[in-house]
């Protein structure tokens, strides 16, 4: 038996030596694709706990040790020095960029940033109250309507366009939408603006006055945007890939990760994070909360806390909630108190047994919130405000699985447990 492989033998005693495959870094995984013409079986891994679906060169993940990596640099060497173009760059690109390259990049999704007039249309159809995600998800896939001349992925060159074009048009869809649901007139993109300042122009500024940047804002969006910019094979990004995998264009594949990613078991949580510190109101009424997040026979669940990757602290909350500290300080928000009791009852959790036996730590949902708020970007544009940091990350992982020789489309099997076989009975003997 080779060294690297596992010894499978089935209770009838048939043996199967399955390969191990070996990463860079991270765990190793069992190669299973003979399992099934070997042993007439299936493995069966509900919601994929422990099952690699891809190999990737793209984001690492160490649970354990709250380690998040984009390309192999540290988040927080990245939260620090860098921006989310450049981040941008890097994870579409697999390295950062010289200066060259950088400006050269950062010139081209600056001039990607309209929408095709006829666009502009799809919006008098959706209701003024439209969630915001609803019209995101609908414009971007109505964007292969539009955009012929990028749907060809099997051109390396369409498939940069394509990039360029979600990055650059994501957030004046995204603007638009708000737009919308405030009644007010869209706000055309400017190309001296970068990419945050830009999106809070198109969010804020009106015809009627001269719109004044708020950096403060810009530079907190744009680490916002930087912290989930990509998170390994998350529900969302998983979703591009298998909608992708399949053959179909792009911007189909994007729209449907915009959808996964709408969930409260996932992007929505940011949503609901600020939702449930509303409901709570005030510190007093924290314990009666943590105690229904840990009744069993009560679907609540502490929004903001536990994941299926880290097992320790979510190394983005961390840097989330000392910058939330600083822009709330720096913008002079005294109405913290949303804040406060986001802080109480990270502190109540933390003690509790219940959070702590099984691993529940605050996530990358549970502070954004706060920031957003207090940069006046309303709660149904929360997880908006995810879906344009991730654009990227999913955009990466389309073009790595699109890009593999090897791949082909995802179609997972199961264990059935419905009837066995029956036959038809006439309605009138039933
Ligand atoms: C994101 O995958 C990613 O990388 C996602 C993400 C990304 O960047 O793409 O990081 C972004 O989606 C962050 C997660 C945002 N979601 C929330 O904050 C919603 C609240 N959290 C959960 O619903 C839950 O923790 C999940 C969905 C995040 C993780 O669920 P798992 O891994 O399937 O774990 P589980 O549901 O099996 O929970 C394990 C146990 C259960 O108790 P038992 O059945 O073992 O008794 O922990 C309990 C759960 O009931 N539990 C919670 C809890 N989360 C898990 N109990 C109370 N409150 C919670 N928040």
């Amino acid at each position: 038996m080779s060294q690297d492989a596992f010894r499978l033998i089935s209770p009838d005693g048939t043996e199967s030596e399955l390969p191990v495959h070996k990463g860079t870094t991270g765990p190793d995984v069992i190669d299973i694709s003979r399992l099934y013409r070997e042993q007439g079986v299936f493995t069966y891994d509900p919601g994929f706990m422990a099952t690699g679906s891809c190999s990737s060169d793209i984001t690492y993940i160490d649970g354990e040790e709250g380690v998040l990596m984009y390309r192999g640099y540290p988040v927080e060497q990245l939260a620090k020095h860098s921006s989310f173009i450049e981040v941008s760059y890097l994870l579409l690109h697999g390295d950062l960029p010289t200066a060259e390259q950088l400006e050269e990049f950062d010139q081209t999704i600056r001039r990607h940033t309209m929408l095709n007039e006829g666009m502009l249309k799809f919006f008098n159809g959706f209701r003024y109250d439209a969630h915001p995600m609803a019209i995101l998800s609908a414009v971007v896939g109505s964007m292969s309507a539009y955009y012929h001349d990028s749907l060809d992925s099997s051109n390396p060159e369409e498939r940069d366009i394509f990039a360029h074009r979600i990055l650059a048009k994501l957030p004046t869809v995204a603007a638009a939408a708000y737009k919308l649901n405030i009644g007010q007139p869209f706000m055309y993109p400017q190309n001296d603006l970068n990419y945050t300042e830009n999106l809070l122009h198109m969010l804020f500024a009106v015809p009627a006055e001269p719109y004044e940047m708020d950096e403060i804002a810009a530079e907190a969006l744009d680490l916002l945007f930087i912290l989930h910019a990509d998170h390994e094979q998350n529900c969302s990004t998983s979703t591009v890939r298998m909608a992708g995998s399949s053959g179909a264009n792009p911007y189909s594949a994007i729209a449907a990760g915009i959808s996964a990613l709408w969930g409260p078991a996932h992007g929505g949580a940011n949503e609901a994070v600020l939702e449930m510190l509303q409901e709570i109101g005030h510190p007093k009424h924290i314990g009666k909360f943590v105690d229904k997040a840990k009744d069993r026979d009560d679907p609540f669940r502490l929004m903001g806390f536990g994941h299926r990757v880290y097992k320790n602290f979510d190394p983005r909350a961390t840097i989330i909630r000392e910058m939330a500290h600083k822009v709330l300080a720096r913008l002079g928000r005294q109405d913290t108190p949303l804040f406060d009791l986001a802080l109480e009852l990270e502190q109540v959790a933390l003690k509790d047994e219940y959070f702590i036996e099984k691993n529940l730590y605050p996530n990358v949902d549970f502070y954004s919130g706060i920031i957003y708020r207090a940069l006046n970007i309303p709660t149904s544009m929360f997880t908006v405000m995810f879906a344009l940091g991730r654009s990227v990350g999913w955009t990466a992982h389309w073009r790595e699985m699109i890009a593999d020789p090897t791949g082909r489309i995802s179609r997972p099997r199961q264990l059935y447990t419905g009837p066995t076989q029956r036959d038809y009975v006439a309605v009138a003997d039933r």
